[in-house]
């Protein structure tokens, strides 16, 4: 269904990793074995805005403990694991790459969380869940990476129970981007295809959801990147380190590139919240 190699390797070498969020904590001088989600919550969001952002999406989905949820691209599970801790419900994490899932499944077994948290190894164009399996189907900042997104918000309304909410937020396109912009953001950064604001909102409507809310963040997240490229260039020496130098200098380029297309409102943000009636 997709080649999955570039986008598992970009995640391979991602700066933000298991061993940096470790180090992070070790600084703070915490151990591993007296860690709690409390602390870990603050060095495993892999998404814009924090804590703060998944606080919205939980309010804004209406997320109760006995709902089931499925994270979507869940990465390295904190958001999954935030919202188990924070709402008490069950959590299921899908993603494709494997070092992800591995350190998903380790800091999940260190915050003490796995009654509550599982993860699968797998493709969000193919999910190995049955129809109906889920309450709420969330993502954020992760469903850019997927090349076929009328594919993949079919298989997010098959997998949610009738009456259940689908609720995420993402990277868009926001105004035409040049073949050359595109070219770049496809090979540096994976993301094969963006969707637009609109463009969700028809593929959701096309598969039976209803919209409660969409909310364009671009602006938001203009202000928020270049604070992330700040903290990026902060971790430059820790990439060099574990991935090489040529692999930090190439992030810092492609980063601040990304960063630049939402300063001239090429790229954007949205939130979606919408509920399978059909
Ligand atoms: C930005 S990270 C996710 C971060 C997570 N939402 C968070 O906030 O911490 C994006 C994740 O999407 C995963 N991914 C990309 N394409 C995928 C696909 N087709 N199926 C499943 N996972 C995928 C990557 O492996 C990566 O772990």
């Amino acid at each position: 269904m997709t080649a999955a190699g570039p986008v598992v390797a970009f995640y391979d070498t991602h700066p933000i990793n298991e061993d940096q969020i470790l180090r992070a904590l070790a600084a703070r001088g915490i151990a591993t074995d007296a860690l709690t989600e409390e602390v870990l919550k603050d060095h495993d969001q892999d998404h814009f805005g924090g804590i703060e952002a998944n606080d919205l999406l939980i309010e804004a989905a209406g997320i109760r403990p006995d709902h089931i949820v499925l994270d979507v691209c869940s990465g390295m599970g904190g958001p999954a694991r935030y919202l188990a801790h924070r709402i008490g419900c069950r959590v299921v994490g899908l993603d494709l790459t494997e070092s992800r899932h591995a350190s998903a499944q380790r800091l999940t077994a260190l915050a003490h969380l796995d009654h509550l948290v599982e993860f699968r190894l797998g493709n969000a164009l193919e999910m190995p869940f049955a129809d109906a399996s889920f309450d709420i189907v969330m993502g954020q900042e992760a469903w850019c990476h997927v090349p076929h997104k009328p594919r993949l918000i079919a298989e997010c309304a098959r997998v949610l129970k009738p009456g259940g909410v689908i609720a995420f937020t993402d990277i868009l396109r926001r105004a035409p981007l040049t073949e050359t912009e595109m070219a770049r953001l496809t090979s540096e950064m994976t993301f094969p295809d963006l969707e637009t604001l609109d463009g969700y909102a028809r593929l959701l409507a096309a598969n039976g959801c209803t919209l409660a809310r969409r909310d364009d963040l671009s602006e938001l997240w203009a202000r928020i990147l270049i604070d992330r490229l700040r903290m990026y260039r902060s971790l430059g020496s820790d990439t060099a380190r574990k991935f090489g130098t040529a692999r930090s200098h190439q992030w810092d380029e492609t980063y601040a590139f990304f960063v630049e297309r939402f300063a001239s409102g090429g790229l954007g943000g949205g939130r979606f919240i919408a509920r399978r009636t059909g």
